[in-house]
């Protein structure tokens, strides 16, 4: 991962009266620097900096883009803001159900009447939703405003796709199919200065019958462990004590590079890193979860006592309809071994109702999982049915009203075991990541505990970043009122 003041010297040495070069990432520095010269003009006709807001609508994933294509904005020359008022606003998109996808237009529609009084407004859409050709004949029936759009392949050409845009009148369309190409070292934003998500590993190759992730993040791709270390490495010279490992399925990682790498070994490597303190992941597949993972994160001193396992549903005529390609009987000895091993640990899951031909016989099944495993935590969905996956060309015979009596239902049962999970704390001693003030009560400020569960409690901003011993006094459902350890 390259330097700041590395990238800036190089930028700075590029000629833009040159041809562009072919190779990357070189071809992005000097796009860079092209579009750089573009807005500084344009801030100087304005007498103030152009602006540009990135709203992020997706998961863990989506977020790490987002600070990628920040990255990017802020070396162009754009004060960053997360509104969107700014000059240039990037919608950053998501399609893992409908609803994701009404927001998006939700928002275009208001962004209309901003962009008519500002002509020189620009809009420009990526992320996963952009990846269905069915969006993108809707954009240009219906947003004919928009000034660029792009794919999830494609995000690192940010820089040269902004040259285009501001050298053309006409909606800017670049959307690949797959690619199975990785470009390093381009510049990102963080959020936090304390934390930070890296990915590991792009797209995925597990198809479960419902999702449309395989089909926007296309086929899976490792980065390599060099330069996944080098990249935790520099994070951590600049102040990041907490990491989390992002994939779709981080348990696959390694199986398609060249050099021999399990996740368990690369976790291990991770752990060698002076300075870091921290290590989480997402997401983990139940059906490839190894015993050397396993061993892996009970040795630790760093990987944090947290499992996010999505089990998804618990009958096994479902799970098989969806091609999780696991039992209910094999994930709860898998829960078991893992409590067994690493007692401390908290699990958490997604759960979907509502799935074709799922019935309330079904969704009981669903209920007895989460009453055996006592999840710390779980996210509950109602199925939602995406264009072009399997799972959409399977009737459906039970009702609406029946699949919203199943979700609350179960959801019911998800919150009571959370709820007297969370609780099991109480009184004792933890160590925790202050992550930011309370919302709430300024007086308080909000931290995280290994195992994920909030706490907060009595500090100020100076505690920001630190790991601090914190006494957990009260549970409150989902989350402690704690005081500080000295
Ligand atoms: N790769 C991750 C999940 C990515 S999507 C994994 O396999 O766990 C996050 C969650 O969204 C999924 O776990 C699933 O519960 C939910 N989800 C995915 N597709 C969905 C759909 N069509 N309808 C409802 N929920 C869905
Ligand atoms: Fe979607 Fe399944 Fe891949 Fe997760 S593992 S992203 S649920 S296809
Ligand atoms: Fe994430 Fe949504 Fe894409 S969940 S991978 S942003 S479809």
């Amino acid at each position: 991962m390259i330097k700041n003041e590395e990238l800036k010297e190089i930028i700075d040495e590029i000629d833009i009266t040159s041809q562009p070069p072919e190779e990357e990432p070189m071809r992005q520095y000097y796009f860079i620097k092209a579009a750089k010269a573009i807005i500084n003009k344009k801030s100087h006709e304005l007498g103030r900096n152009l602006t540009a807001g990135v709203i992020t609508f997706g998961c863990q994933m989506n977020a790490k883009d987002s600070e990628k294509l920040m990255g990017i904005l802020e070396n162009i020359g754009f004060e960053v803001i997360e509104d969107e008022s700014a000059d240039l606003v990037l919608y950053n998109t998501c399609t893992v159900r409908d609803n994701a996808n009404q927001r998006v237009y939700g928002r275009l529609g208001l962004i209309n009447s901003m962009k008519k009084k500002n002509p020189e407004k620009k809009v420009a859409l990526c992320g996963c939703m952009m990846q269905e050709p069915s969006v993108i004949e809707t954009i240009k029936k219906k947003y004919k405003f928009v000034d660029l759009i792009f794919g999830t392949h494609n995000i690192y050409k940010f820089a040269e796709l902004i040259v285009a845009m501001y050298s053309s009148d006409r909606m800017i369309i670049d959307i690949w199919k797959d690619t199975d190409k990785i470009v390093e070292d381009l510049p990102a934003e963080r959020k936090y200065p304390f934390k930070s998500g890296v990915n590991i590993m792009y797209g995925c190759n597990n198809f479960c019958t419902y999702c449309i992730v395989p089909y926007v993040r296309g086929r899976e791709r490792s980065r390599s462990p060099k330069d996944i270390i080098r990249e935790i490495e520099k994070l951590v010279s600049e102040g990041v004590v907490e990491v989390m490992l992002l994939g779709q399925n981080v348990n696959s990682y390694g199986k398609n590079l060249e050099e021999k790498i399990t996740f368990a070994q690369l976790l291990e490597e991770v752990e060698k890193i002076e300075g870091l303190e921290r290590i989480r992941f997402m997401t983990s597949h139940p059906k490839d979860l190894s015993d050397d993972l396993i061993q892996v994160m009970k040795k630790s001193k760093k990987i944090c006592r947290h499992l996010h396992l999505p089990l998804q549903a618990g009958s096994n005529r479902i799970l098989q309809a969806m091609n999780r390609r696991y039992t209910k009987e094999q994930y709860i000895e898998l829960a078991r071994k893992i409590r067994q091993e690493i007692p401390d640990i908290s699990l958490t899951t997604d759960l979907i109702v509502g799935f074709p031909g799922e019935t309330a016989a079904d969704v009981d099944e669903t209920i007895e999982v989460v009453r055996e495993v006592q999840y710390d935590n779980a996210f509950t969905f109602i199925y939602s049915k995406r264009t072009g996956t399997p799972a959409a060309e399977m009737p459906n015979p039970v009702s609406d009203e029946e699949i919203k009596e199943n979700f609350d239902r179960l959801l019911s049962v998800v919150q009571e075991t959370a709820k007297s999970r969370t609780g099991r704390m109480k009184g004792e001693i933890h160590s925790a990541l202050v992550e930011e003030i309370n919302e709430h009560d300024s007086s308080l400020v909000t931290g995280r505990l290994s195992n994920n569960t909030i706490v907060h409690f009595p500090g100020d901003e100076s505690l920001i970043g630190k790991i601090v011993d914190v006494k957990l006094i009260e549970a409150h459902g989902f989350y402690y009122i704690g005081e500080i350890c000295n």
